[in-house]
This record gives structure tokens, sequence and C-alpha cells, in this order.
């Protein structure tokens, strides 16, 4: 849905650029006196440099104010499980890796030598939760698993000779 919006979007944006673009090329053989032109489309320059600031200003103001995003609310007496997770090359050292379907989990994320990358993939390898794993930082990845099973921890980030062996798993059941 999404998708097709941009999409038409995209489409009605690129046939109105074709439009300006063939009546710039069309008008282009006209001679005319520049400097009434220049004038007007000044003042349009400064008017819309203008509008366009105030308008991104209010649009950013507005996005950035729920910093930091998809913050969990857990809600009283629903304190989330915290994992600590640690990257090192080859491999995850988890805290925790059994979990409850429904259960609240923080995964706090480091790594002890170089750049991982922390991301949890379900048993038909889809991508459903990811942050880096870097040394002297920890990331926080909240994640509710909403399906049993058994899920893949795999690195994101190429780390060295044996990357692709950084497999770890996670059990969430009933
Ligand atoms: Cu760790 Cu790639």
């Amino acid at each position: 849905m999404v998708q097709t919006v941009a999409w038409i979007v995209s489409l009605i944006f690129m046939l109105l650029i074709t439009a300006v673009f063939g009546f710039v090329a069309f008008k282009s053989k006209e001679k005319r006196d520049y400097e009434p032109i220049k004038k007007k489309w000044y003042k349009a320059r400064t008017f819309y440099g203008a509008t366009l600031v105030v308008v991104m200003l209010i649009i950013t103001i507005y996005t950035l104010r729920e910093l930091p995003y998809n913050q969990p609310v857990y809600g009283a007496g629903n304190d989330p499980t915290i994992v600590d997770v640690e990257a090192i090359q080859f491999g995850w050292k988890m805290s925790e890796t059994e979990f409850k379907v429904g259960e609240p989990i923080e995964f706090h994320v480091t790594s002890t030598d170089v750049t991982h990358g922390f991301g949890i993939y379900d048993s038909e390898l889809n991508l459903i939760a990811q942050t880096q794993a870097m040394p002297d930082y920890t990331n926080k990845v909240y994640i509710t698993f909403d399906k049993p099973g058994t899920y893949d921890v795999l690195c994101l980030e190429y780390c060295g000779l044996a990357h692709h062996l950084m497999i770890g798993k996670i059990v969430i059941t009933e």
C-alpha cells in the first residue's frame, strides 16, 4: 500500500519535472528583457526559501520531539528481562537465551573486540531486530517475541575470517 502510494507520488513528480523541463526548453528561444524578470524571481526565491526553512523547521521539531523512537512502555509490574550480549570474534556471549512468548526483553549489546552486528532472525530467516555491537558502547534492542520457536542470532557486519560462524540461538517457549 505504502509502496503503491510512493510510486504514484513519484510518478506525479516525475511528470511535473518533465513538464517544467519541457516548458523551459520550449521557452528558451524567446528573447526578453532580463531585469524585471530577475527582480521578480529574486523576490520569489527569497519567499520560497524562507517558507521552506519555516516548514522544514516545523517538521523537524515535530518529528524529533519523540526521540529516541520506539522506546517501549512496559507498564507497571511488567519489567523487562535485561539480557547482556557480548560479541566476540567469533561468537555471542548472552546472559540468557531462553525466554517466553510475551516477555519483554531488553538486549544490552556490546563488543569486546571489533564492531559486529547483532541481528535476530526468525525460523524463515527474516530479520526481526538488530543493532550494532560496538566496543565501549552499549546499544539496546527492545523486543517481545510473539511466536515460540528457535531464533538465530547472526552477525551483520564483516568482522574477520570467521564472521559467518558467529551464530547464536534464542529459544522462545509458550
Ligand atoms: Cu561479527 Cu561479523
